[in-house]
């Protein structure tokens, strides 16, 4: 057996409330592996714990109890993270608004994560920001374009554009195309798939949407309030779930053929 890229041990984490035992618990006692070069999916409804175990193996939030561990070392928390400037995770959100600044052309953007990260003359880091929008189907031209001109689906290409400038081991996706249309997300879910056969990362994605998840994971956990459910090959797992909740979670999926009045009460999402 060799060792899993991502190791997740008894993951918990308690958001505290402001009264003493108010707390809320977002994730209870996780446990997955994740395998060099696997897509692995993490699905399960609304609160149900997806982002929160997401933001704490990329670092973002600290865990109340359990471990995080990258090819047998622990992750850096939060605050490590930030001194020591980790590139082996990274992670794209549903919004790319957030981690662009408006002020600041796209090239320089990434120029800037560059020159954070390694040591590369002026001339290089250029090349180098042309080659990464290349890479993510985009005109080396939009370097010079502010984020507001560029299209929802431009943008979140360029927020994969900056996450693979710093070369990570794992990529995180949280509902990465989710606000993304019909035609444009599959466009970006083609990329994702060429990225991993050409680089061979890693991902981590999060997604409430099946048809999405069917297409680009492996593997999946099925999560429920905070708890792993169920876990399985992507088409084992959505084909023939094992588990009431996972087929609920099916269930409340519209298909052709699908009527309101098909549904039963007991499908709360
Ligand atoms: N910073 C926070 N403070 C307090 N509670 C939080 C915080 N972040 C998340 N929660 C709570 O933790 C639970 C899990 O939230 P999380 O965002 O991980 O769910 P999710 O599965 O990503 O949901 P969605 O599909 O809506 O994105 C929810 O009940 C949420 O309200
Ligand atoms: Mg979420």
């Amino acid at each position: 057996m060799t060792e899993p890229l991502l190791r997740v041990r008894g993951l918990r984490k308690v958001f505290e409330g402001d009264r003493p035992g108010s707390g809320l618990v977002a994730v209870n006692d996780l446990t997955f592996d994740l395998r060099q070069g696997e897509s692995l999916a993490i699905v399960g409804e609304s609160g149900s714990g997806k982002t929160t175990t997401a933001r704490i193996i990329a670092g973002l939030e600290s865990a109340t109890a359990g471990e995080v561990q990258l090819d047998g070392r622990p992750i850096a928390g939060p605050r490590a993270r930030r001194r020591r400037g980790d590139r082996d995770i990274q992670m794209v959100f549903q919004d790319p608004f957030g981690s662009l600044d408006p002020r600041q052309r796209i090239g320089s953007a990434i120029a800037e994560l560059l020159s954070v990260h390694f040591r590369l003359s002026k001339a290089r880091r250029l090349t180098r920001v042309a080659e990464l929008l290349d890479e993510v189907g985009l005109d080396e031209r939009l370097a010079a374009e502010y984020p507001r001109s560029l299209s929802g689906g431009q943008r979140q290409r360029v927020a994969i554009a900056r996450a693979l400038a710093l070369e990570p081991r794992l990529l995180i996706l949280d509902e990465a195309v989710a606000a993304l249309d019909v035609s444009v997300q599959s466009q970006v879910l083609n990329l994702l798939i060429d990225l991993r056969e050409r680089r061979g990362i890693s991902y981590l994605f999060v997604s409430h949407d099946l048809a999405v998840v069917r297409q680009v994971s492996d593997r999946c956990l099925v999560m429920c309030t905070g708890e792993l459910v169920e876990q399985g090959q992507t088409a084992d797992v959505l084909d023939s779930p094992r588990e009431s909740y996972t087929r609920q979670l099916l269930d409340a999926v519209p298909r052709p053929g699908w009527t309101p009045r098909r549904r039963s009460s007991a499908d709360a999402f």
